[in-house]
């Protein structure tokens, strides 16, 4: 992998496998019982593991998309938990703000956001709209200055935590095409309320909660492009959000492969069992490719709608293989709390459902290829 990396990027990579043993690993049981890492996030935001794309200006880190892509992986290594919950504020909350925001909304949200003084969230999905997310049915009614949003968004990741949520509202119902758009909401404004808690099978530490938007006013200023903009924002940070996403399943594949090594080390097995490494390796190595690959594509500002799917679509298949069979490999071992392999099984699984499953990926390279 090292030779898709510059000289520089290692160096971040080293720095961030740093952090991961020092502030992240001793975090994991309390995580794995469902406590938020909100101090970990804090130590986060001051060694800037917040913000790492984001220019300097913006008290970001000011590194590249690829460093921002390689942390993810590094993270995810230790904890997929602390991978989705720097993905999703970074990607799809932060870099659309960035990238479509005017100045005062990029001065005012931008910098606390990169430096973690405030944590985002990504609001699309409703229980009438997952992954046809052009049905989405959440209302902004314009009103003078302000428009009033009314709805429910559900499965939110960081929900309650967050402080900036980014949500995807239809602005006029009427038009053949729905017209939606996006808005920079804040935790605390009026009618906006926090509702069910998932309790998941996975990713114990990250929340995963219902939102209530009932008669919320929000000022015009809050829109974040231009009415009508919202499909094709939250369209565009999905590329930018699947690739981490991917990044984030190529640390749990590694991951759970390195434990099966460890493990096989101590308990030698057969040839039969040993030489399956070789596939999965191999699989690993393919996921790297693509998952580089597509960083490499985004920070170059090249088409990547297909790459970041691929990446997305291989690499969280790989996770969920690798996890699986090393399970198998394990035995009994590795049904069992005594391992890590378990918690890698389970965390795997939603890399392959969230910001699109496997199926719209397969439909997004289709309709590319096509
Ligand atoms: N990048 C840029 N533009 C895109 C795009 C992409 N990935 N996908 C679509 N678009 C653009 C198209 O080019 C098209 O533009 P024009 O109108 O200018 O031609 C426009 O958007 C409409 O595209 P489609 O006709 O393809 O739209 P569609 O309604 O048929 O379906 C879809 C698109 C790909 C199925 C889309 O609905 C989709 O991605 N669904 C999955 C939603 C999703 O990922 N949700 C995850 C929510 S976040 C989450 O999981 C929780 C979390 O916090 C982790």
């Amino acid at each position: 992998m090292d030779v898709l990396l510059t000289e520089k990027q290692r160096l971040w990579r080293k720095r961030v496998a740093e952090f991961a043993r020092q502030y992240v690993f001793p975090e994991i049981e309390a995580m794995e019982q469902g406590v938020f890492p909100k101090t970990l996030l804090a130590e986060m935001g001051r060694q800037g593991f917040l913000g790492i794309p984001i220019p300097d200006k913006y008290h970001g880190l000011g590194a590249d998309f690829t460093t921002y892509i390689m942390a993810i992986h590094e993270l995810s290594k230790v904890s997929a938990t602390i991978g989705v919950i720097v993905s999703v504020h970074t990607s799809v909350v932060t870099m659309p703000i960035l990238a479509f925001g005017t100045t005062e909304q990029k001065e005012s949200y931008v910098p606390k956001l990169a430096s973690g003084q405030k944590l985002g969230a990504f609001c699309l999905t409703e229980p009438k709209a997952g992954s046809d997310a052009s049905s989405i049915q959440l209302k902004a009614e314009r009103t003078d200055d302000h428009y009033v949003l009314n709805g429910t968004k559900i499965f939110i990741t960081s929900g309650g935590e967050a402080e900036v949520y980014l949500v995807f509202a239809v602005t006029d119902p009427t038009s053949a095409k729905k017209n939606i758009s996006a808005f920079i909401v804040e935790k605390g404004t009026p009618g906006f309320t926090i509702g069910k808690d998932e309790k998941k099978m996975g990713l114990h530490g990250s929340k995963t909660v219902t939102l209530h938007f009932d008669g919320v006013r929000i000022p015009k200023k809050q829109l974040l492009g231009a009415e009508g903009d919202g499909f094709r924002i939250a369209m565009s940070s999905l590329n930018a959000g699947r690739i981490g996403i991917a990044a984030q399943s190529l640390g749990i594949a590694e991951a759970a492969l390195a434990e099966a090594v460890t493990y096989l080390k101590q308990h030698p097995a057969g040839l039969e069992t040993t030489i399956r490494l070789g596939d999965l390796g191999t699989k690993l190595e393919a996921a790297k490719l693509l998952v580089y690959q597509a960083a490499s594509y985004k920070e170059a500002n090249r088409p990547v709608t297909k790459k970041a799917s691929m990446a997305k679509l291989f690499a969280s298949k790989t996770a969920v293989d690798i996890s699986t069979e090393v399970i198998h490999l394990l035995g009994l071992a590795g049904y069992t709390k005594q391992y890590r392999a378990e918690r890698y099984f389970r965390d795997a699984k939603i890399c392959e459902i969230y910001e699109g499953t496997s199926e719209i990926q397969r439909l997004v390279i289709c309709k590319q290829l096509i």
